[in-house]
């Protein structure tokens, strides 16, 4: 059973030392764009060596040469997972893909299909599309899965259709996780960690009942035994 992934979104680098400091075992741990860009790659470099495994999200949109360069850099980073979005065509997934791998062949890449700030409605009438969303996650997990790509990050809700269409193997990688006694903050469509083993979620990423707790390590430790057992 593959660790939480835990979202560390914090600004300074005194946050999450102060943070991961309280953990004696190696986290798997999510770094996005507010962490990263104020911080620059020695980041990654510092969370590397304290011994934790790194999924770098950055959700990479550009020409297919761009984004295959910038990941060549991301792959000699060595982080363990990184993101594209789908929305960036069938050649820069592939290029994506090619570049990470060659640098770090036992990385896992995957897509953002739609973002989950895109309702319907909006989906339809901005990008002048006639599917439904959950038509239109399906469709762009199965251009990631043909271009190589290993999975896509998804709402456990969405794992099983996506795991019917695309196969078992590929990876869904789910937050929007909370404890029943959690606040939902500002997402929709909450699951247990439980719920999101049920329905076959290959990751979960959990951030605010984890990094905002009174005691993160005792919520971190109850999060990872409803994951991995199932039970509430
Ligand atoms: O604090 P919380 O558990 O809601 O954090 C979830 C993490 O997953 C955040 O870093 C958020 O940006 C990210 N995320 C999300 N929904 C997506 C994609 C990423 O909540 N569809």
């Amino acid at each position: 059973m593959n660790r939480p992934i835990i979202a560390l979104d914090f600004g300074t680098m005194a946050e999450v030392q102060q943070f991961l400091d309280k953990f004696e075992e190696p986290l798997f741990v999510k770094v996005g764009m507010e962490l990263y860009l104020q911080n620059g790659p020695n980041i990654i470099r510092e969370i590397r060596a304290m011994g934790h495994d790194i999924f770098l999200d950055l959700k990479l949109h550009d020409i297919p040469n761009t984004v295959g360069r910038a990941m060549e850099g991301l792959g000699r980073l060595d982080v363990q997972m990184t993101n594209v979005h789908a929305q960036g065509g069938t050649p820069m997934m592939k290029r994506a893909a090619e570049s990470f791998k060659d640098h770090n062949p036992d990385g896992t890449l995957i897509a953002v299909t739609q973002l989950t700030s895109t309702s319907e409605e909006m989906m339809q009438s901005e990008q002048k599309s006639s599917l439904t969303l959950d038509e239109s996650v399906i469709h762009y997990a199965q251009l990631a899965k043909d271009a190589g790509l290993d999975g896509v990050v998804s709402s456990p809700l969405e794992s099983a259709l996506i795991h019917e269409a695309c196969g078992t193997g590929f990876l869904t990688v789910t937050p929007g996780i909370r404890l029943t006694e959690d606040s939902t903050d500002d997402q929709s469509r909450v699951v247990t960690p439980s719920k999101a083993h049920h329905l076959g979620s290959d990751y979960i990423v959990v951030g605010r009942p984890v990094t905002q707790a009174d005691d993160p390590v005792a919520r971190y430790a109850q999060i990872k035994e409803q994951w991995e057992s199932g039970e509430e």
